[in-house]
């Protein structure tokens, strides 16, 4: 019989061979200088039961798949009235796109743009020093991940570079600011959007933080979020995970999932499986190339999609 375990080998092993690996992020220094060599893949089971393969255990600069953490932070700390200040659509256009804010009041399309997070970032600033915050999202994805070695950081270096590279996200915060939809001051709740954006951590840590997702918003029986919040969340990432790409992503995948521009995807198996893959080189929306190609040869062999 054909195990996970051996899927998940096989599936690394197809990826060494794979030519057409898409293209690593330039915009951000030290994102430029990943090999796009590397590919990962990590699957956490219901029971416990962990399968890796290939980089499994490099860190990685997750980027927007931060935003799934931001997101369950910003509703802990506001419940629906969240809601008021972001959308539940996907936006159609790219991560970084400005456009739909002029006509739609500087109310972003959903959490997982960069607009969008930028809003949750004041949310918590709402009721958080930017050190605070940090610092609570660094605890939150580290308990989650039942990380207790700490192994799990935020590279600085990604933060200072966003920060140097980061004027579109200036201009949607500012943009946003106009129509007072961000409150606190805009250096302040770029600070804390960028140092999200620079947690790092591996494919194996990055599926256990996903957990909670899987099991009804559980922890080890614990419970971080409520199982029909955790219902919703990934019902966001089904639909805004993959920006202008998430339409495929559902198509050619059917999980929910959310990508970042340092090659990783977080994808979930309700009931089943938190998986995350990592390979650095990007499609044309800013999602993993190799990292969605892994994903849909997982499902098509184990019949995981939710459809
Ligand atoms: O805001 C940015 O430009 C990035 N540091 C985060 C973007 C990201 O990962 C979007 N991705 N697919």
């Amino acid at each position: 019989m054909v195990t996970i375990a051996d899927i998940v080998t096989e599936i690394a092993a197809e990826m060494r061979d794979v030519s057409e690996r898409g293209t690593v992020a330039s915009y951000i220094p030290p994102l430029a200088e990943v090999s796009p060599d590397k590919f990962g893949i990590a699957v956490v089971m219901a029971d416990g039961a962990v399968h890796v393969a290939g980089n499994a255990d490099e860190a990685f600069s997750i980027q927007s798949i931060s935003k799934v953490f931001a997101l369950t932070q910003s509703l802990g700390a506001v419940g629906d009235q969240l809601w008021l200040r972001v959308g539940r659509e996907p936006s159609g256009s790219a991560f970084n796109s400005i456009v739909q804010l002029e006509t739609e009041q500087g109310i972003p399309r959903n959490p997982f743009i960069n607009a969008g997070a930028i809003v949750l970032c004041d949310v918590l600033l709402g009721r958080y020093e930017p050190r605070e915050a940090i610092g609570q999202m660094l605890r939150f994805v580290r308990m989650l991940a039942g990380d207790d070695a700490g192994s799990i950081t935020i590279d600085d270096a990604v933060a200072h570079a966003e920060q140097d590279t980061g004027f579109r996200n200036m201009a949607l915060a500012n943009y946003m600011r106009a129509f007072g939809n961000i409150r606190a001051p805009v250096e302040r709740v770029l600070g804390v959007y960028f140092h999200f954006c620079a947690l790092a951590m591996s494919c194996r840590e990055l599926a256990m933080a996903g957990r909670y997702l899987m099991d009804g918003g559980r922890v080890d029986g614990h419970s971080v979020v409520t199982a029909s919040r955790a219902r919703r969340i990934n019902a966001l990432m089904m639909s805004c995970g993959h920006y202008d790409n998430s339409g495929d992503f559902a198509f050619r995948v059917g999980l929910p999932g959310k990508s970042g521009v340092g090659g990783g995807i977080l994808s979930v198996v309700p009931g089943v499986a938190s998986i995350a893959v990592w390979s650095p080189g990007l499609n044309a929306s800013g999602n993993s190339q190799l990292g969605t190609l892994a994903l849909e040869r997982l499902v098509q062999r184990t019949g995981w999609s939710v459809f």
